[in-house]
């Protein structure tokens, strides 16, 4: 009889990670590569990822580092098709990048709205297709988006990130749809406020925080390694049947 136990190795696997450069991405590229996977780092800047990637050697895992601007569809491809001739294969797709800002919903620019989407909703999209396209031929594919509590609730001053949010919540419902029979499982993850050097100044500030926390049945933010358990259990043989969900890391934010 096939034991029980899940296994939550990443043995053999090898994951692309975006967004890897700082924050949350280069956390879970070091909780990836931890877990036994083999890891593609992609951002625009690349001396954060070649330091992200020694650190990575030097633990005794391997990391490749591949510059990416995700608002250039040909640069996603580009950076796919690469990671994948240097692997071989690409078993996950960690779509982390993303950007967030505020602004009044009538202060948005024209360009505050194009940069967010072309990140956070249009880049998401055509990095799923280009590494789908080389799962669905291997037969075999973990995608994992980053969401965020924001794509279920409304948040002030967050109008253009919710939408994209929310968008990304819809694309992953449809690609799963659409691939899972094939062999590639389709995810996503929705954070609370997570503790990164980017958040850090405004989590450091107590009344910021109090405000936080007056929201979050839990009674603490998120860190990247709550961030990373969902992430590794989603992408290892543990999650095999999990695809089209939003797993929220929202310390209960959502279920009020
Ligand atoms: N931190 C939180 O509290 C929180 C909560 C919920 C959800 N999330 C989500 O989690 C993800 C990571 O958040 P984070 O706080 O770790 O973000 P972060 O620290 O701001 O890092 C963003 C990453 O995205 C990359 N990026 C931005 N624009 C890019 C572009 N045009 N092309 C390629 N890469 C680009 C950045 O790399 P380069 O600048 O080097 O290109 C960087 O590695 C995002 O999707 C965010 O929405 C975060």
């Amino acid at each position: 009889m096939t034991s029980p136990h899940p296994n939550f190795s990443l043995s053999g696997q090898v994951a692309l990670i975006t967004g890897a450069s700082r924050g949350i991405g280069r956390g879970l590229a070091l909780a990836l590569a931890g877990a036994g996977a083999r890891v593609a780092v992609a951002a625009r800047s690349g001396p954060e990822l070649d330091s992200l990637v020694r650190e990575i050697s030097a633990a005794g895992g391997e990391a490749v580092p591949f510059t990416v601007d995700l608002r250039q569809v040909a640069s996603i491809e580009a950076m796919i098709a690469a990671a994948h001739r240097h692997f071989g294969r690409v078993d996950i797709l960690v779509n982390n990048a993303g950007l967030g800002a505020n602004h009044d919903a009538e202060a948005v620019t024209e360009s505050d709205w194009d940069e967010m989407m072309d990140v956070n909703l249009k880049g998401l999209f055509f990095a799923c297709q280009a590494a789908g396209k080389i799962m669905l031929k291997q037969g075999h594919g973990r995608i994992i988006n980053m969401s965020s509590q924001a794509s279920v609730v409304g948040i002030p001053r967050h109008a253009v990130y919710c939408a994209s949010k929310g968008g990304v919540n819809q694309l992953t419902k449809v690609l799963a749809l659409e691939w899972s029979a094939r062999g590639v499982t389709v995810n996503a993850v929705g954070p609370t406020f997570i503790y990164t050097p980017g958040t850090a100044e405004r989590l450091d500030n107590p009344e910021f925080l109090q405000g936080v926390l007056a929201r979050l049945p839990i009674g603490k933010v998120g860190t990247i390694a709550d961030v990373a358990g969902a992430v590794i259990y989603l992408a290892s043989p543990a999650g095999a049947m999990v695809t089209g969900t939003l797993l929220m890391v929202d310390g209960g934010w959502t279920a009020q």
